[in-house]
């Protein structure tokens, strides 16, 4: 089967990159597995941040996080921890939920007027998004809109650390920021190749206290990205080994990390999930339920994980005959029966995933956010223009699309 493949393993000299590109012949196709960022997991690991820094040159730490982290303590420990060692260090917490542009200029305004010359992101991923778009901008000058999209940066960014408190995004690992633009009325996507976190520390000591709907609606977020990747026409044995063990260890994981928040083990194991997920779909997008997540989370304010997980059961039903071996192989990783008919072993995959959120509590439709039908239209044009839409495993048309929000005013929980 190597023969088959053309391995190119890159870049020369960072033994913890992984990039993987291959040219498939007889039928199969190009893909490439982009995975830069050094991943530390472990209790205890803001201990060795002072030694991370230092090895990255950093003199002048801009510390990112938001009002959670400051009232959680975690920002006070992070900050001691520095100064303990000696490290200048600027905190900036002015960070929002769906970040705004603005907010990036102005934490990017206090860097600059501070020499910052490496960032730190503490936190969920609005503030990591938000360090990443810093972290980018402090070595590009220009207006940050010029660079929304997929690689419009033309050099690195400062160095940037991401320290997950949630697990969700898995922002840490990915290129990508999402940012709300409301001069414009948008979200936007913000990705580089270059913009990758040098390091990820997933301590799963920072995760305890974060509440149980918090822990339910970003877990969602990590399963709706686990499965869209595992799905899309774009899937590869790289991305998809990676959403398959995302996938067990969701199922196995996010009940627990909801019910007993103390868990060390539970915590840990949705970190490490949420990072698996985060590199499968780094490189290959997602599907139709994250196509929807940005006009319906912009335009009604609906947190990012629950438009997903509102969306997710619907978005399911309509795709499994689009890859019936891929939702049967999920409902398997969910502990469904592996044996009968395909389609009834695919389709199981929903009542595994309603279940799911049945146990964690999200029962929310998407009538308890002020969806109306008469807002269908406006919603499908801008969900219809996503780079998620290509790579969904079965084509929707704009009545498909219609029908998927209607699925979803009430819960299926
Ligand atoms: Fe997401």
């Amino acid at each position: 089967l190597f023969d088959l493949f053309n391995f190119i393993i890159r870049p020369p000299g960072v033994s913890s990159a992984l990039c993987v590109r291959f040219s498939k012949h007889m039928g199969l196709m190009n893909c490439d597995f982009y995975a830069p960022t050094e991943v530390q997991f472990g209790t205890g690991l803001i201990a060795s941040l002072p030694g991370l820094i230092r090895k990255l040159g950093g003199a002048s730490v801009l510390l990112v996080g938001d009002e959670g982290i400051v009232k959680a303590g975690l920002m006070g420990r992070v900050s001691l921890v520095l100064a303990q060692a000696g490290i200048r260090t600027l905190e900036f917490t002015a960070i929002e939920n769906d970040p705004s542009v603005q907010s990036v200029e102005n934490g990017l305004a206090f860097a600059r007027s501070h020499d910052c010359d490496l960032v730190v992101g503490l936190g969920g991923g609005s503030v990591i998004d938000s360090a990443k778009a810093i972290a980018m901008m402090l070595t590009h000058g220009g207006d940050i809109r010029s660079f929304f999209g997929l690689d419009k940066f033309t050099e690195s960014g400062r160095p940037l650390i991401a320290i997950p408190t949630t697990a969700g995004t898995g922002s840490e690992v990915t290129m990508w920021s999402v940012l709300s633009d409301t001069e414009n009325h948008a979200k936007v996507n913000m990705g580089s190749r270059l913009g990758f976190a040098r390091y990820a520390l997933l301590d799963p000591e920072l995760s305890t206290s974060l509440p149980p709907h918090i822990t339910a609606a970003t877990g969602m977020d990590a399963l709706t990205h686990a499965v869209e990747s595992y799905v899309n026409k774009a899937a590869n044995p790289f991305t998809q080994s990676v959403a398959e063990r995302a996938l067990s260890l969701i199922a196995d994981n996010l009940r627990l990390a909801v019910m007993q928040g103390e868990n060390l083990e539970a915590r840990g194991n949705m970190l490490i999930a949420s990072c698996l997920a985060g590199m499968s779909f780094n490189r290959i997008r997602l599907g139709l339920a994250h196509a929807f997540a940005l006009p319906l989370g912009n335009r009604f304010g609906i947190p990012h994980g629950l438009v997903n997980a509102m969306m997710l059961p619907a978005v399911m039903r309509f795709n499994v005959p689009g890859n019936l071996h891929g939702y049967a192989r999920i409902a398997e990783l969910f502990g469904e029966p592996a044996a009968g008919r395909l389609r009834d072993r695919a389709d199981s995959s929903v009542d595994a995933v309603v279940q799911l959120m049945k146990d964690i509590g999200l029962k929310q439709g998407l009538q308890d956010f002020g969806v109306e039908e008469q807002h269908f239209d406006a919603v499908v044009d801008e969900a219809m223009q996503s780079g998620n839409v290509p790579v969904n495993p079965r084509a929707p048309t704009r009545a498909d699309m219609c029908e998927l929000l209607q699925s979803s005013m009430r819960s299926m929980a």
